[in-house]
Parts: C-alpha cells; sequence; structure tokens
C-alpha cells in the first residue's frame, strides 16, 4: 500500500539525516547552568540571523509567545492583536492565565495585517483610569488562520512608527518568518528588524523535531529567560535537541521555496474543481486555506472522503480546510493531490 501524503501541517516534517547526524554528535552540557554549547551556539545564531542582541531556546511556539508577553507586558496591561491572531485563538490565553493580561483584539483583514487606524487607537496611551495601559503590540508573519499570507514590509514599519509613538513594545509571532522573508526574497533579519522581539519557530518548514527560539534585546532575553524557569522550561542537556535547530537555519530556510512552488501548483488545479472556494491571492507561501459549497460538502465528510484516497488534510475554523505543503512532500505527491481532490470533487471527469 502507498504510504498516506501528511498535508495537515507543516509540523510534520521528520528531521533531515543531517539532524539526526548533528543531534547524535551534540556537545552537551546543563543548559540550566548557561553550560550547553550547543544551545549557546543554537541562540547566538538565530540571534545573529534575525538581527538582534540575543535568543533564547524554548520548548515550543506557544512558550516563545507566552514568554515574549510576560517579559514585556506589566501585569494589568494590553495584550493588543488580532482577533485571528494564533495567540488568541490556540494558546489557552496563557497570558491572562499566567500573566494577568488582558486581550484586545482587532478585526483582522483578509491577507493578515490589522488595519492601521483600529491599531494606532488600540495602542494609544490615555490618562483614563478606566482603562488598561498598552502593553505589548503582536504581529502575526505569515499569518496562519488567514492561509499563510505575507505582511509587506512596508506594513509593518507603519505599525512599527505607531508602536514607537505610543513607546509599546513590538512583538511578532514568526512561527513561520523564514517563510514570509523567502517569499519576499529578503533575509530573515529584514522581516525581524522592526519588531522589539520575535520568535521563531524550528519545528514548522523548517523540520527540526521541537523548539523554537526567542530573540530581542539582552534585558528582554533575560526577562524572557525568567519567564521561561517559571514556565518549566529550564530544560537540562537540551543541545539534543538545539543541534537540529542549528541544521534548520542553517540548511533548511532557502528550501522553502521549494514548499511555496508546490503550494501554488496545488491550489491553482485546486481551484478549478467544482464546489471549491479559495482566494488565489492568499497562497503566498506554503499554506491553502480554503472551504468547500456547504450544500454540498461539510469539512468532515471531505477530510474522510481524501483520507480514502490517501491524502490528509486538515480544518481551519470556521469550515475552512487547510492544505499544508512541507519538507518531505514532492512533487509527485502534489499530482497524487490533486488527483485525488479530481476523484473526490469531480469524479465525472
Ligand atoms: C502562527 C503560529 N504561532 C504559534 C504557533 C505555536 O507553535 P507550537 O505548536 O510550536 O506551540 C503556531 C503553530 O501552529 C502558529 O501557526
Amino acid at each position: 500500500m502507498t504510504a498516506l501524503i501528511d498535508l495537515r501541517s507543516d509540523t510534520v516534517t521528520l528531521p533531515s539525516p543531517e539532524m539526526r547526524r548533528a543531534m547524535a554528535d551534540a556537545e552537551l552540557g546543563d543548559d540550566v547552568y548557561g553550560e550547553d554549547p550547543t544551545v549557546n551556539r543554537l541562540q547566538d545564531l538565530a540571534a545573529e540571523m534575525l538581527g538582534k542582541e540575543a535568543g533564547l531556546f524554548v520548548t515550543s511556539g506557544t512558550m516563545g509567545n507566552l514568554v515574549s508577553l510576560l517579559a514585556h507586558a506589566p501585569r494589568g496591561t494590553k495584550v493588543i492583536l488580532g482577533d485571528e491572531a494564533h495567540i488568541f485563538r490556540y494558546e489557552q490565553g496563557g497570558a491572562a492565565v499566567v500573566g494577568g493580561l488582558v486581550y484586545q483584539t482587532i478585526p483582522t483583514n483578509p491577507y493578515g495585517d490589522l488595519p492601521i487606524e483600529r491599531l494606532r487607537q488600540a495602542v494609544q496611551r490615555r490618562d483614563d483610569a478606566h482603562e488598561a495601559a498598552p502593553g505589548v503590540l503582536c504581529l502575526e508573519n505569515t499569518h496562519n488562520r488567514c492561509g499563510g499570507t505575507v505582511l509587506s514590509l512596508d506594513y509593518i514599519r507603519q505599525a512599527r512608527q505607531i508602536a514607537v509613538e505610543q513607546d509599546v513594545p513590538l512583538h511578532l509571532d514568526g512561527a513561520r518568518l523564514p517563510n514570509a522573508a523567502v517569499a519576499l526574497g529578503v533575509s530573515l533579519r529584514e522581516v525581524a528588524a522592526p519588531f522589539d522581539s520575535v520568535q521563531v519557530d524550528l519545528s514548522k518548514g523548517l523540520a527540526a523535531p521541537v523548539g523554537g527560539v526567542v530573540v530581542g534585546s539582552r534585558e528582554f532575553i533575560k526577562q524572557a529567560h525568567r519567564a521561561r524557569k517559571l514556565l518549566g522550561g529550564g530544560m537540562r542537556q537540551a543541545g539534543v535537541i538545539a543541534a537540529a535547530g542549528i541544521i534548520a537555519l542553517e540548511q533548511m530556510v532557502e528550501r522553502l521555496a521549494e514548499d511555496h512552488q508546490h503550494a501554488r501548483i496545488l491550489a491553482g488545479g485546486l481551484a478549478e474543481l467544482p464546489d471549491v472556494v479559495l482566494d488565489l491571492g492568499t497562497v503566498q507561501t506554503n499554506l491553502i486555506v480554503f472551504r468547500l459549497n456547504p450544500d454540498r460538502w461539510s469539512p468532515s465528510r471531505f477530510i474522510t472522503a481524501m483520507r480514502e484516497q490517501g491524502v490528509l488534510l486538515g480544518g481551519s475554523g470556521y469550515n475552512q480546510l487547510r492544505f499544508a505543503t512541507h519538507y518531505g512532500i514532492t512533487r509527485a505527491d502534489i499530482e497524487r493531490t490533486l488527483l485525488a481532490c479530481k476523484n473526490v470533487l469531480a469524479p465525472r471527469y
């Protein structure tokens, strides 16, 4: 039997042979004492590549975001972010639970940006005892629920200016920042530059098995490091997994262009099939978020029918479906997936 083609998420990626070798050979120490040379090397490399003073290895994107919010925002202040942000929707309200922070959401535009005027109003510091003060402003790039869309550098600079005017730190949920940089044709550093802090996942498109990094100023990382310990994220010989993260940053960024090309091919074919509602303008990186005519399809019926054809995909809220291309998916897999979509949606042709 042929193997299933797993397009549910780019988190299903398995480590490359180079990663496995690096993990086996990694020099190790106790990272809670700051003595794991491989973790230190990963943190320095991430800081260097993202153009910040210091870095911190974290267990996951969720932890990277939470330690960043805790480090920036005093208790009782506001986390200002989009209503479709991963931090708001899928991270259990961690900043409220652990940090006593309040979420203020702004409606998200279809391509993942937040209307600049709404953003300006939300971060404004007012001398009003009724209101929670702004604590941190967050953007997401690429934007998961909007379909892997990329924020333009011009938009990010406008958001930066507002944050600076109001003296509010600007955080980036850059779980897929490498995809944004590759799509824009610029360095990671350029996409990260306007932000005070950035979290980047190593275990999505970059294919490391575990973890992410947070980068920012030395002082910010000191606070994030304290928050990481609070959350139980002080790991010991973590160089075993950090070793794969080094390979991820050194070797796996540029190949994301291939995932983006696969996504464009798959999306182009999918959009021509009956009952598919897909804005091809959203297909800018490795995610394809689409809907099906609800009179004829429920997402779960489509997922089941595709599974019978040997292809896995996922749901993405509000009746949306999602394919994610990634390391380990070949051009032939994309062709097989398109054929499966045709068999399910247009069996007569
Ligand atoms: C935009 C975004 N931020 C954060 C995360 C959280 O990452 P993790 O699953 O590593 O906690 C994800 C995961 O899908 C994501 O898509």
